[in-house]
């Protein structure tokens, strides 16, 4: 696998974890700090923040689909970040802009590949060729027990109702990433106070701020 893309322009940061671990939390305060600078940021996720990812989202994630081949879930978040990266990521970068995800490729290589049974090493050939390889500038990995980050909701998905060892899987497989490179990876511990984690991120975001 090769080292990745890298887009010259812009700025790319992405957040990763398992369910309830303040993604969205985190990734809208980054947001919020960053439009008060004057930046031009763009808050995206994934899947689904596009009109044909909007439908791949309603299958994948909706129980009343029921089992679905591990092939064929991994092909349909593949094509939701095909779309993602050509019509938003990658146009929004082009324009100098601050990207900030809500998941991206390391979601598949845990949820796909640590997670369920397939080659991860075959999942990551499918996420890298759907994406043309772009890759974050700094991936921010929230880092939560499954346990409490399940207990952080209600109602579950088709994905937050897998067992307790599949989401521990799923985390390790973060774990596991962010250790691989860590000059583009900060992990988190998920369970600090909310004021608290969105300080360690500016600290790590800043000096990419001041680089462009
Ligand atoms: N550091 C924190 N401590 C305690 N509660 C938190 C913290 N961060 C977020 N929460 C709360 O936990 C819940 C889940 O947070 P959030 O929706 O940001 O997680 P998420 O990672 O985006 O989850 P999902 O994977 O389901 O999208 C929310 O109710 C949020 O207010
Ligand atoms: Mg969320």
């Amino acid at each position: 696998m090769s080292a990745g893309v890298f887009s010259e322009h812009g700025l790319f940061v992405c957040f990763e974890g398992g369910e309830g671990a303040g993604k969205s939390t985190q990734s809208t305060l980054l947001r919020d700090w960053l439009v008060e600078q004057g930046r031009p940021v763009l808050l995206t996720f994934e899947p689904g923040d596009t009109p044909v990812g909007k439908e791949l989202r309603r299958i994948v994630l909706d129980p009343a689909t029921g089992e679905l081949s591990d092939r064929t879930e991994a092909l349909l978040y593949a094509a939701d970040k095909a779309e993602h990266v050509d019509h938003v990521v990658l146009p929004a970068l082009d324009r100098g802009e601050i990207v900030i995800t809500d998941r991206y490729v390391d979601s598949t290589l845990a949820y796909q590949g640590a997670g369920r049974t397939l080659d991860v090493a075959e999942v990551e050939a499918v996420a890298r060729w759907a994406t043309g390889d772009l890759r974050p500038h700094l991936t921010v990995v929230l880092d939560l027990a499954p346990e409490a980050g399940l207990g952080r909701f209600d109602e579950r998905d088709r994905i937050e109702g897998q067992s307790l060892e599949f989401h521990q899987r799923v985390r390790q497989g973060f774990l596991d990433l962010a250790a691989a490179d860590p000059d583009h990876y900060v992990v988190l511990d998920a369970r600090a106070a909310i004021d608290e984690i969105e300080h360690a991120i500016r600290e790590r975001v800043a000096p990419l701020l001041e680089e462009r």
